[in-house]
């Protein structure tokens, strides 16, 4: 059976599902995203994704309501069509179509996409892995805390990162770590938990506010503060969290070793904690 997608109101074939050229999405980046992970057939933190796509969609005005329900149902089918147990959920909805004008009318059509893809996660078992990663430039625009297709830098520095054989590119502005090209990125300095605050810098990582509910049950330390370089190569853990990704650690930067190449302790217990919220082993 071919794959399945979903494209404005209908289940169309994967292969068969398009697009019209002068979709804004495709011509400007004028279109926003939510990456939602499946693991055992159990959506991830939907509720929080869907808050962020609404909010995506109300910083730029691209007036699409959302069915919060509707969307659920539409995932738990897409997902059960495409016969899958564990994998994401990706769902696009560009401002629509009209011929190319960088003002856009105010009565366009949203079109919306979603589809499946399967994806084994980085879980702490006997096969959890700590990766490397590079440091890279932030070249991007001026509102991360919107999550648009607009990717073409974190593109670049993830090319950079894939070229020197490295897992993500953590991303620097003016000498401080924002995130990584599809992370959030936290560091662990004597026993304390330090990440970018939310700001228009770095976005609000679904994951990212899940880990900081459990540091706060878990009554870990954390200091919401942007940190420099040279505290990222000197930290004892370095870890990313994102939908993809959930807790993974970093062991090493650059040609700079962390903790000794061997996942920290406090971001092993993270990983724990996290996958405990979904599966119960
Ligand atoms: N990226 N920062 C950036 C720039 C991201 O693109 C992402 C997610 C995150 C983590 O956010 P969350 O915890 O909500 O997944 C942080 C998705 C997974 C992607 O683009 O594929």
């Amino acid at each position: 059976m071919s794959k399945i997608a979903y494209l404005n109101s209908r289940y169309v074939k994967f292969n068969e599902a398009k697009i019209h050229i002068e979709d804004r999405g495709l011509q400007f980046s004028d279109s926003v995203y939510e990456v939602i992970s499946f693991y055992k057939l159990q959506l991830i933190d939907f509720e929080f994704h869907i808050k962020r796509l609404k909010y995506s969609l109300k910083e730029l005005e691209i007036k699409y309501l959302v069915n919060q329900d509707k969307l659920k149902k539409i995932f738990n089918k897409i997902i059960k069509l495409n016969k899958l147990k564990n994998g994401i959920v990706y769902l696009q909805i560009t401002r629509g179509v009209q011929p190319r004008d960088h003002s856009y009318k105010n009565n366009l059509i949203p079109n919306l996409i979603i589809y499946t893809m399967s994806k084994k996660f980085n879980l702490p078992n006997r096969n959890f892995k700590g990766k490397k990663a590079i440091t890279y430039q932030d070249l991007r625009w001026k509102r991360r805390d919107i999550k648009t297709v607009s990717l073409l830098a974190n593109v670049l520095a993830k090319k950079e990162a894939v070229r020197k054989n490295a897992y993500e590119a953590i991303l620097i502005d003016k000498g401080k770590i924002t995130e990584a090209t599809a992370s959030n990125v936290w560091i662990v300095k004597n026993n304390k938990l330090i990440t970018h605050p939310t700001n228009t810098d770095i976005l609000k990582g679904i994951t990212r506010e899940t880990i900081k509910r459990i540091i706060k049950t878990n009554k870990l330390q954390l200091n919401e503060k942007s940190f420099t370089v040279k505290q990222l190569y000197n930290a004892d853990e370095v870890f990313i969290t994102s939908s993809t990704n959930f807790v993974t650690p970093i062991t090493k930067i650059d040609s700079i070793i962390i903790n000794k190449g061997k996942i920290g302790n406090i971001s092993l217990q993270l990983a724990k904690l996290y996958k405990s919220l979904f599966i119960d082993e």
